[in-house]
């Protein structure tokens, strides 16, 4: 099946699917990338062609690719563009309900060999492939943040996923240079399985006065070789995107182990969701040197 691959449709084109339709067309796939939203299109195709770029000033892309891939994406807001489709990512909001809606869709509008693939950092696959006829059709495709960049795709087979289906998707995002892992559909996966309850852990370091923000983040990065410490890792991902997959994991498996810590749910509460509000538990706002307290000590 992955030998005939030759059209890619990506439906949602914020940060993960702009990056799935970037190693779609750099790899010479004819690229759908939808979205409702047309402003977001227009960033995305500007930063699929500014990436690009980059890709070929650092001499990892020829400059003939460079050139061809931007032309092979195609930008629509109409699902129905996706007929001719070999292979559909969802990368579009994080809610079960929505993506199922997406899923029973695309189910009704895609050639029946289509594969139906979700970018879903927690949700169910088997739960997303109920709403479809075709459930062996059904998988989840995890990008890394961002997709170009990183190096790991988890694929995760739901209940009844082929091995075709299986085999066809690991074949594809090996296409694309990366390495697969493969899990089973249970919450959190493998990597939010161990990261997220990592996380949540050191928020409880902090929460009962273990240690300071900066030794916690310190000590994890130079204790254990991370490129950076899980707090501000946290502030990276944004800790709302935490809590949710902390409560997938406190709902899907059950064990109060999992329970998000109190000062995670207050963070968020107060709208300190990380670096992209430029505050969670690092402050990134850039305040003038004059005016930061004890500027002149
Ligand atoms: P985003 O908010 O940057 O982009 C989502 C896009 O989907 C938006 O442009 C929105 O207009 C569009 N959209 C929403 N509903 C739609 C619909 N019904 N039809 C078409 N387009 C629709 O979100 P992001 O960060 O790219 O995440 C997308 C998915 O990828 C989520 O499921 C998320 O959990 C997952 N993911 C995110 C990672 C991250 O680090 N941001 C990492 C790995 C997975």
């Amino acid at each position: 099946m992955e030998e005939k691959m030759k059209v890619m449709g990506v439906v949602g084109s914020g940060q993960m699917g702009s990056g799935i339709a970037q190693l779609g067309v750099m790899d010479g796939l004819d690229v759908w990338l939808v979205d409702t939203d047309p402003d977001a299109l227009v960033r995305a195709t500007k930063s699929i062609s500014s990436s690009i770029q980059k890709f070929v000033s650092k001499g990892q892309l020829s400059q003939a690719v460079g050139t061809d891939a931007p032309r092979r994406l195609r930008c629509t807001s109409n699902l129905k563009d996706l007929h001719s489709a070999d292979i559909i990512v969802e990368a579009i909001v994080e809610s079960e309900d929505v993506k199922k809606k997406l899923f029973s869709e695309l189910d009704k509008i895609t050639k029946a060999s289509a594969i139906l693939a979700s970018n879903t950092s927690s949700i169910s696959i088997t739960r997303l492939a109920s709403a479809t006829s075709r459930p062996c059709q059904v998988i989840g495709m995890h990008f890394m943040n961002p997709p170009p960049l990183m190096k790991l795709v988890e694929v995760i087979r739901g209940a009844d996923t082929s091995d075709e289906t299986f085999r066809a998707t690991k074949a594809l995002a090996e296409r694309f240079g990366k390495t697969v892992v493969c899990s089973q559909d249970y919450a959190g996966f493998i990597v939010n399985r161990i990261l997220m309850p990592m996380i949540n852990e050191a928020f409880f370091t902090l929460y009962t006065g273990v240690a300071t923000k900066e030794d916690i983040d310190a000590g994890m990065k130079l204790g254990t070789n991370q490129p950076m410490g899980p707090l501000q890792l946290a502030d990276f991902i944004g800790l709302d995107v935490c809590l949710s997959i902390m409560k997938v994991l406190h709902t899907g498996l059950g064990d109060s182990k999992y329970a998000p810590c109190p000062l995670l749910v207050q963070y968020v509460d107060a709208g300190r969701l990380g670096k992209k509000r430029g505050i969670g538990v690092f402050d990134y706002r850039r305040v003038p040197e004059s005016v930061k307290p004890n500027a002149r000590l």
